[in-house]
């Protein structure tokens, strides 16, 4: 089994950080080669004085020493992130989380929106057959050259609401049954919306604090009742255990 790095603070250069599409590709230098898995994460700090919590990222790609993020500009911290030039020192806290189980059989990749993010690590890490099926409200949203990188690993399909590019409509309306497991990110309804008998993962977002599982601040309720926190014991579910 392979050994996670343990989380820690990492001071680290930007290297990248610009718009793709209707997200920011964000590359930055880490000080040494770590070993995290698919579905972890990162926290960022975001160096404003009204921003306490640091904001949650999942890992885009990691090659040797370097780390890359994907995300989209929601709010201030986002809106900070973005304006950071190449070579601005960002503080981050991490390998986070449980991260996705690794199959070797076929599988379906969905992405909504920014959930296209951990796909790509994912999608590079897994032994099997990858199919990566993506949507947004139109198609501006997808960069073309990132598009491609997800190309190089699996077969993409895209959807759009307005067809502006693929398929229209939305993913979960192009799921099918003939896969061993299908991973999942993306908003809430987009997984309130997924209707299959397979095994699903999925890769919830809610807002985390202290990121390591001691503040309880990030708890979802289970279809059990349980409370599990996003940050310790997710970010990566079953689909059947919390919707
Ligand atoms: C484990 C994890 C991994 C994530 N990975 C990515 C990623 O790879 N790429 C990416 O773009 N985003 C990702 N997110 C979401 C990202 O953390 C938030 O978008 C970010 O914290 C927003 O910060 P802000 O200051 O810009 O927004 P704020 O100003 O704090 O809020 C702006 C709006 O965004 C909503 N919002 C804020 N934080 C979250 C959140 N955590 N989840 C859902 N809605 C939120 C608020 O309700 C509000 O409507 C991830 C979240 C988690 C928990
Ligand atoms: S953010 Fe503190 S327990 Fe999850």
């Amino acid at each position: 089994m392979e050994r996670l790095s343990t989380p820690r603070i990492y001071n680290c250069e930007i290297l990248e950080n610009r718009p793709v599409g209707g997200l920011f590709l964000l590359t930055l230098a880490l000080d040494e080669v770590i070993t995290a898995r698919a579905g972890q994460f990162f926290l960022i700090r975001i160096d404003r004085e009204d921003i306490v919590l640091r904001r949650a990222f999942s890992i885009f790609d990691m090659e040797e020493n370097r780390l890359s993020f994907l995300y989209r500009v929601v709010g201030k911290g986002t809106a900070w992130l973005s304006d950071r030039k190449v070579g601005y020192t960002l503080n981050i806290f991490g390998p986070l989380g449980n991260g996705f189980s690794l199959t070797g059989d076929r599988c379906l990749l969905v992405g909504g929106g920014s959930g296209i993010a951990p796909l790509y690590y994912l999608g590079k890490s897994l032994k099997g057959e990858v199919n990566f099926l993506f949507g947004a409200q139109t198609g501006s949203f997808f960069d073309k050259d990132l598009l491609s990188r997800y190309a190089e690993i699996g077969k993409l399909e895209i959807v759009t609401e307005d067809s502006s590019l693929g398929k229209r409509g939305l993913v979960t309306q192009y799921i099918d049954d003939n896969y061993a497991r299908i991973y999942a990110c993306g908003p809430v309804e987009m997984f309130k919306n997924i209707k299959t008998d397979i095994p699903v993962e999925i890769s919830l977002e809610t807002r985390i604090a202290c990121g390591f599982g001691a503040c309880r601040g990030c708890v979802v309720k289970t279809t059990k009742g349980e409370y599990k926190r996003v940050c310790k014991d997710g970010p990566v579910f079953d689909l059947r255990e919390i919707f």
